[in-house]
């Protein structure tokens, strides 16, 4: 056999193998009160390993009583707990602070924890993100159950297998595709968010409407308002359903660890990044995902890929929702432009970003033209004008 520098392999083996999962997801109500067995029914076996708890402080001050009542519940349903539950600072800073994951990871090594233990983690996208990158690189990888507690992460991070933090400046440089163990997601736990914590999740259903399912974005536009006033009975069901589209394009969708280059998920996401970065993460990533997907799609009409309608609907739901779409940092437009090549480096090969033929279908883009996107910017910034002189 020659290889490509024309000297001979000994032997030669390609050999494809394939390894199974299982993606667990429940949602309930009160997931860590004592007779809740949403929870125990996805624990991993009690006699296997140790167990430690991770709690977001967000969440902890929040829920005063919750740190207790995890540690009861897992003292009752998990395996020995390995130390007292453990606080992680909520929001990016945890993913942007090293001494951070030393301390989880530090945590996990005192608890002694081995590759059958089970860690839970209950906090925002931020903390799931951190703790997990921990779980999945100790020891090569501990269980992770998840308890996601912000509308992001309960219908899209946390059913998500990208673990990770951020260094060198730049988003989730450092992490690993590792599916958790379980997730269950309860919407108790959502009452006590920030109004802009909680609006945050939407721009992510929204995005992955826009991409994959028509009749969800009709009823998230449809339900726009009464979701930005909190109603259950509104937002539970877009939550659940934005948690199964993602879930299934990571079970179903052929490509769970992302090695093509096609990445619909990340609809909007070359801006988002980079407006996170540059505002010094003044922006929450839902916010910035609501004006990486309103500049896409813009884009995509611009292009000549999508209708009028359609995309000033697209953009009307986002305002609905309460999105400005329109950030100050925006108008360095050079700095934002450079979020394509980082988006294209993290990702490997070609650029690859999705844009709209219509509500519903995302197609792959390789080519974006840097004049067009100045030009959506601006249309942007005029917009934000005038949405915040008609509400003064
Ligand atoms: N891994 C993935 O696939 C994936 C996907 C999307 C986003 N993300 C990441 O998720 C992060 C954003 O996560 P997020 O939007 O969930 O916000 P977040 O984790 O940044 O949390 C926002 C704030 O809300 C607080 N908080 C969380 N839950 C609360 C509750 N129930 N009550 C009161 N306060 C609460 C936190 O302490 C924090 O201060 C970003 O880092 C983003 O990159 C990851
Ligand atoms: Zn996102």
């Amino acid at each position: 056999v020659n290889d490509r520098d024309g000297s001979e392999a000994r032997a030669k083996v390609d050999a494809p193998f394939q390894v199974g999962y299982v993606h667990r997801l429940r949602v309930t109500r009160g997931a860590l009160r004592p007779d809740n067995g949403a929870l125990a029914g996805v624990l991993p076996p009690r006699d296997e390993g140790r167990s430690l708890v991770f709690i977001d402080d967000g969440v902890a001050r929040a829920w005063p009583d919750l740190a207790d009542r995890a540690a009861a519940y897992m003292k009752a349903n998990a395996a020995p707990p390995g130390g007292p539950v453990q606080t992680v600072p909520g929001g990016e800073r945890c993913k942007n602070d090293p001494a951070a994951l030393e301390r989880i990871l530090a945590a996990m090594h005192d608890a002694r924890l081995c590759r059958r233990s089970c860690v839970l983690a209950i906090g925002g996208g931020a903390v799931l993100d951190v703790v997990g990158f921990a779980a999945a690189t100790a020891h090569r990888g501990v269980r992770l159950v998840r308890i996601p507690t912000t509308t992001l992460a309960q219908g899209d991070s946390g059913v998500g297998v990208k673990n990770g933090v951020n260094l060198f400046g730049k988003k989730n440089y450092l992490g690993v595709f590792a599916p958790p163990w379980a997730v269950v997601n309860d919407v108790e736990l959502l009452e006590t968010l920030s109004d802009r914590d909680w609006r945050c999740g939407f721009s992510e259903a929204v995005k992955v409407a826009l991409v994959k399912d028509a009749a969800l974005f009709e009823r998230i536009s449809g339900s726009a308002e009464a979701i930005a006033r909190r109603a259950p009975a509104a937002s539970e069901p877009i939550i659940a359903d934005s948690a199964g589209l993602h879930l299934r394009h990571i079970t179903e969708g052929g490509d769970p660890f992302e090695l093509s280059r096609a990445r619909p998920l990340d609809f909007g996401h070359w801006a988002a990044h980079k407006l996170e970065q540059m505002t010094d993460y003044r922006l929450r990533h839902g916010e910035a995902v609501a004006i990486g997907v309103a500049l896409d799609t813009l884009y995509s009409r611009e292009g000549g890929f999508l209708g009028r309608a359609e995309a000033d609907a697209a953009l009307g739901c986002l305002e609905a929702l309460g999105f400005a779409l329109y950030d100050e940092a925006m108008q360095d437009t050079a700095t934002l432009l450079e979020g394509l090549e980082e988006f294209r480096e993290h990702l490997g090969g070609a650029l690859t970003v999705t844009l709209l033929r219509g509500i519903g279908r995302g197609f792959d883009a390789h080519e974006i033209d840097p004049a067009l996107v100045r030009s959506c910017v601006e249309q942007l910034a005029r917009r934000g004008c005038g949405r915040r002189r008609k509400a003064s």
